[in-house]
């Protein structure tokens, strides 16, 4: 049996990245939806990949071991993308709580166990995650370390204390970042690395819908004033997974990684600061 490449969240992003590093292995792709996962799986097969579409929900842990399983019946699970996510015109602060942040620490708790030595896994975080003051000592080390069936117990995640849809969707991919660190130390001992991606506005249907958004027009705004002055393409984080998920990124694990075209550089000490 070959290599196997999982995407989880069948969207333009988790596919970038696997088109760049699928080449001659099984690319498995899993969607909440079954039709984005059959849409992006007949992309794949009509340009020679080995590919195969199933469902899958990041919120539940039956359904992530389920798909652990049957990827590693498949092959040497050698790639996981973690791309699922709702973002915050999307869905309620449960929804982005039990998705962005519970969801992605099941994945990586799921296929940890199956990843194969020289493997590595990716999750999309976001450059909101960078946007965040600062939290405590105690909290980043909650974030990273506690077993995902406890995190959304944690006093500063619940409902009383988070409750718009922007902070939850911040704290879920502060939280991935800070995942990944946690992380890194299990999936080394399989030989295996873990890394997280903070994009900033890519444009796919999630940032279409922002964009149309109650907050589009602050989101119009960031790009016209950023260093690089326009969105990114899914294609630009396509090619930095590929560079962090091949032999270029094997002494890279436990990092976040920011591509934003300097809007988050731009919000601390340029045109974008809150006050300014
Ligand atoms: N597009 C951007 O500007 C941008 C910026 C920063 C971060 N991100 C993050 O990138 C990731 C991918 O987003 P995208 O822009 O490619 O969006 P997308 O909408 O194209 O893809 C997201 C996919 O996740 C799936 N999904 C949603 N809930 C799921 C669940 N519970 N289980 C499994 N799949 C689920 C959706 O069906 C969708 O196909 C998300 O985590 C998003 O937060 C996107």
């Amino acid at each position: 049996m070959g290599e196997v490449v999982v995407v989880i969240g069948a969207g333009l992003i988790g596919q970038a990245i696997a088109r760049r590093i699928g080449a001659g292995k099984k690319v498995i792709l899993a969607d909440l939806r079954q039709e984005n996962a059959d849409a992006a799986a007949e992309v794949f097969l009509n340009a020679g990949f080995d590919a195969e579409a199933t469902t899958v929900d990041v919120s539940s842990r039956e359904s992530v071991r389920a798909l652990a399983q049957r990827s590693a019946g498949a092959g040497d699970v050698t790639g996981v993308i973690n791309a699922a996510g709702v973002s915050p015109s999307q869905a309620p602060v449960s929804a982005i709580l039990k998705v962005d942040l519970y969801g992605s620490a099941v994945v990586f708790e799921e296929f940890g166990e199956v990843i194969a030595p020289g493997g590595s896994a990716l999750v999309i975080a976001s450059q909101s995650g960078h946007r965040l003051p600062a939290l405590t000592a105690e909290q980043d080390r909650l974030l990273a370390t506690t077993p995902a069936d406890a995190l959304l117990a944690l006093p500063f995640l619940s409902e009383d204390v988070v409750t718009d849809t922007l902070h939850a969707y911040q704290l879920a991919k502060r939280g991935n970042a800070l995942r990944v660190r946690g992380e890194a130390v299990r999936w080394g001992e399989r030989g295996a690395t873990v890394n997280s991606i903070s994009p900033g506005i890519v444009i796919t249907p999630l940032a279409r819908d922002e964009l149309t958004g109650p907050r589009g027009a602050g989101y119009r705004r960031m790009l016209e004033l950023s260093p690089a002055g326009r969105a990114g393409t899914p294609d630009e984080i396509g090619a930095l997974g590929a560079f962090l998920m091949g032999e270029t990124g094997r002494w890279i694990t436990g990092s976040d990684f920011l591509i934003d075209g300097g809007v988050t550089a731009s919000w601390y000490y340029g045109p974008l600061q809150p006050d300014a």
